[in-house]
């Protein structure tokens, strides 16, 4: 809703919110015709959208009780009338996050689902180039002022351009983590238990090798294996590799900082191990090219968002990975929050499926008290806060 919203409006937006509240769903219907599912009322206290204000509504499922089927129409009819998923309240809440914390284990499934659907239609639109709507607004704008001489046309745009170029470098100083290649250039420090990139995010933690050895032991189930992790870190998967006895294990990493403190602690004189220098995206392509098959792939990079991933899997494990073998990966995405951590774990899942592979889940426990612990002292933001790591194991769909 504009700053300045009219009387007018705030009353729609109070009469919506309302019945959404009530789970009146004739009146919510009729309410929706006139104004959007995501209205905000700009006089409350307490900022809640429609979703925020039925899912609360719910209250706590104590005894086992759930929604009924009026809250849950509710919550479909705001949906499908393109109620934003993942819209925070003050709290810093989500209506996910509500229903997770209300234990309303039906809402919660429908915001999963919605959040889900949302993403690969972000996705599909963002491959079908139908992302930057705006921009394409913008430039039919101009051509429509006549009088206006095509030289001062191209001044402004560039103008824009740099403007958004510069604010989007200041970002990526202040947080080298938005980009992989201003991240790979960042000084990284190696501390005990942790390694920290210039920004203070924290890149790998030794909390994670429990996870780290599973992987190694669900990839590489016998000896004599071909394996290839990509990302070394700090070396936890890969001494975990090496306890497996692969006959050959490639290791590609592109931070030269990484690069040579493998040189230092001698992997690159370990039999069987080869060391790939350079982004995977500009190693991989060389590989496959050479006809190089593997029985065993993980991947952990960092700085790197959900789209690299799937690049990853759907154009190069599917290339590189013998019919038998298995592919792993750090699923981590939105594990800061449980119901993100949710959409992108099931997002995953499909797309691997459509890139032709089965996915089997192992759901492992991460230290109780890792929340709020000493671990995450010095670092940016603690990027786990949920229970359960939930570790994907890969084979071809036969
Ligand atoms: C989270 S750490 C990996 C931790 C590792 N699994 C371990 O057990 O210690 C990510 C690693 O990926 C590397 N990396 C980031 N982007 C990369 C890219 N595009 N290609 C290759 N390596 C990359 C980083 O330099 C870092 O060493």
């Amino acid at each position: 809703m504009a700053e300045h919203a009219s009387e007018e409006d705030i009353l729609l937006a109070k009469r919506i919110i309302s019945a959404a509240e009530r789970h009146d769903l004739q009146a919510l219907k009729v309410l929706l015709c006139e104004g959007s599912a995501n209205v905000q009322d700009p006089t409350a206290t307490v900022a809640t959208s429609p979703l925020h204000a039925a899912i609360v509504a719910c209250g706590k499922a104590d005894h086992g009780e759930e929604a009924d089927e009026n809250a849950v129409s509710v919550v479909e009819l705001l949906l499908g009338n393109g109620a934003i998923w993942n819209d925070l309240n003050k709290e810093d809440e989500t209506p996910g996050c509500i229903a997770l914390r209300q234990g309303q284990k039906k809402i919660y499934a429908i915001m999963v689902e919605a959040g889900v659907r949302a993403e690969l239609l972000f996705s599909k639109m963002e491959e079908l180039g139908l992302g930057d709507g705006d921009e394409h607004e913008a430039e039919e704008e101009d051509e429509s002022r006549e009088e206006q001489p095509a030289a001062k046309k191209q001044k402004v745009s560039e103008d824009a351009v740099k403007a958004i170029q510069k604010a989007v470098e200041d970002q990526i100083l202040d947080d080298v983590s938005q980009d992989n290649r201003a991240y790979l250039k960042s000084q990284l420090r190696y501390k005990p238990g942790i390694l920290l990139d210039e920004s203070d995010n924290a890149v790998m933690m030794d909390w994670e090798t429990q996870i780290m050895q599973r992987h190694a032991e669900t990839l590489i189930p016998k000896a004599g294996l071909r394996a290839m992790n990509v990302g070394h870190g700090m070396g936890i998967v890969d001494t975990a590799i090496q306890t497996h006895d692969c006959a050959e294990h490639h290791i590609v990493e592109a931070h030269p900082q990484v690069l040579q403190r493998l040189r230092d602690q001698g992997w690159y004189d370990k039999p069987n191990v080869t060391i790939h220098e350079g982004r995977w995206q500009d190693v991989l392509p060389k590989l496959v090219e050479k006809g190089v098959v593997l029985d065993a792939i993980y991947y952990d990079t960092f700085a790197e968002d959900y789209k690299a991933l799937k690049e990853f899997f759907s154009e190069y494990v599917i290339q590189l990975l013998s019919p038998e073998g298995m592919f792993g990966w750090y699923n981590g995405l939105g594990a800061d929050r449980q119901i993100c951590y949710d959409v992108y774990t099931k997002v995953a899942e499909m797309d691997l499926y459509e890139a032709g592979f089965d996915t089997k889940w192992e759901d492992i426990n991460v230290p109780s008290d890792l929340r709020g612990s000493k671990a995450w002292e010095g670092t940016r933001r603690p990027y786990w806060t949920i229970d359960i790591y939930r570790l994907p194991v890969n084979t071809f769909v036969k």
